[in-house]
């Protein structure tokens, strides 16, 4: 048997329906380990992350530190002239980074001999999708739909005004002035970027923090930094409604305040993508529209699993890499461990980066109490390569009392690199006194990380204690 393309749609062991990070981690390794897999994806293959999200975001942040160092060569003895943003360039540029990507991934999927279905599919029983009238059997479903940009109720989104993500990669200019609504990792990325290439922004944000699933003092960090680079922020503020104006948008709050834009970036989290696609029909499991899953990711329905956005976890490309991979494994006999999600290290790409692995202070006291636990922050003053960089921030450790380490917290340009040594020290469940002992690169960033262990092991070195 065979479809329109020629492929072979004979039953199959595996069918993913999706191919973003969560679809196409569990096609790959599924594939790796001999099973005989259908991938099925209706736009391109890499998803969200790869062209909507993740990859030309970090692009485009890229382009904001080279404006700002560019712009601010001076204080490091360099002249230059920053002449502005060529954002027709810039897309070029983001889009190169992306389409070589694409290209590899499309030529990996190629080469482990996996069925790639072009076209929009449905769940039409517990062992079969279909698309565009052909059926794809497998002795397994897996359902990696991801999630699309939400708005809030009366909120219309038109694509020139008034915007999502979606919209913002794409621009072919850099607005004046922006109104980023949501305070989270995806309005704070922007912002930056915006900040960086020229524009006024101001963010809104319902919580009391930006990034407010972060560590408090983490928040507070990034808020002075932001407040520095004056990028306008109004905490705990609501959204009431928006009017276009000639010139662009006028943005009211409930508290009365009344904000006016070029444009509105609605950044209010992301939604699952799980409407009409037969899955409440076949007797998946549901809940706000997420689909419900166990800790190896198994649905209601014993044949089908799901990964990624569309269920209520973590919504991270790296999430959705690691569940593709467990469900992989599983459906080829294995036993992989289930994830702790608490383990996953978390980046907010802006200036300065935000990176963190494990849980919070606050949460750390929920578990073991006020008295069950000890903390302590590092300043990057005192750490040499910070200063080179001229850098402010810190790395914040959490330790449950006379135990392993149990939150890192960190704040600073670059940051985000060293959240891999981070999570070692987390998931393996170091004693500071353990880390203390490792010697560090100098000067390096890292070595903020291995300074403030050693503080908290009691033996401070470039820090009074
Ligand atoms: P988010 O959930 O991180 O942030 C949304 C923010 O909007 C929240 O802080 C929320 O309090 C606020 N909000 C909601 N309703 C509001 C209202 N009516 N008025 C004012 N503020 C309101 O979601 P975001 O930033 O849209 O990102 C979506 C997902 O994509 C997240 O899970 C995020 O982790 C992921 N992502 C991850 C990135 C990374 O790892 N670097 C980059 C971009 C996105």
């Amino acid at each position: 048997m065979a479809d329109s393309a020629g492929n072979d749609t004979a039953a199959f062991d595996v069918v993913v329906l999706g191919g973003g990070s969560g679809g196409y981690a569990c096609a790959l390794r599924a594939a790796q380990l001999g099973l005989k897999v259908a991938l099925v994806e209706k736009g391109e293959l890499g998803g969200t992350c790869l062209h909507r999200g993740c990859i030309p975001t970090k692009a485009l942040l890229h382009a904001a530190e080279v404006a700002d160092s560019s712009r601010e060569s001076e204080q490091f003895g360099v002249r230059t002239t920053f002449e502005g943003i060529d954002m027709p360039s810039v897309n070029e540029y983001k889009d190169g980074v992306v389409a070589r990507l694409y290209k590899g991934l499309q030529g990996l999927v190629k080469s482990r001999k996996i069925t790639f279905v072009e076209g929009i599919g449905r769940l039409v029983s517990p062992t079969a999708v279909e698309v565009d009238g052909q059926r794809y059997e497998g002795k397994h479903v897996v359902l990696a739909t991801g999630s699309y940009a939400k708005s809030l109720p009366g909120l219309e989104i038109d694509g020139s005004q008034v915007i999502t993500s979606d919209q913002a990669l794409k621009l072919d200019r850099v607005p004046t002035s922006v109104v980023v609504l949501g305070g989270g990792v995806i309005g704070c990325e922007f912002a930056s970027v915006w900040k960086s290439f020229g524009a006024e922004v101001t963010i809104v944000e319902a919580l009391p923090h930006l990034v407010p699933l972060e560590d408090e003092q983490a928040s507070k960090m990034l808020e002075r930094a932001f407040r520095k680079r004056k990028i306008a922020f109004e905490l705990g503020a609501r959204f009431s409604g928006v009017e276009k104006t000639e010139g662009g948008v006028k943005v009211s709050l409930e508290n009365g305040k009344t904000i006016e834009a070029e444009m509105l970036l609605v950044a209010v989290g992301r939604g699952p993508t799980s409407q009409e696609l037969g899955y409440e029909q076949v007797g998946v499991e549901m809940e706000r529209g997420f689909v419900k899953v166990d800790e190896h990711c198994r649905t209601s329905v014993a044949t089908i699993s799901a990964v990624g956005d569309l269920i209520p976890t973590l919504q991270l490309a790296h999430v959705g890499f690691g569940e593709g991979i467990m469900v992989a494994e599983r459906l080829a006999g294995l036993e992989p461990a289930p994830i702790d999600y608490d383990g996953v290290p978390r980046v907010t790409y802006s200036e300065p980066e935000v990176a963190s692995v494990g849980i919070t202070e606050a949460r750390a006291k929920e578990k073991y109490g006020d008295d069950g636990i000890e903390t302590l922050t590092y300043d990057l003053a005192g750490n040499g390569k910070s200063q080179i960089l001229k850098t402010a921030g810190f790395v914040k450790l959490v330790r449950q009392k006379d135990g392993p380490v149990v939150g890192i917290h960190m704040v600073g340009s670059r940051v985000g690199e060293l959240v891999a040594e981070a999570q070692l020290i987390y998931n393996w469940e170091a004693f500071p006194d353990e880390v203390a002992a490792l010697v560090h690169a100098h000067p390096t960033q890292t070595e903020a990380v291995g300074e403030a262990h050693l503080a908290l092991a009691g033996k401070p070195l470039h820090a009074h204690g």
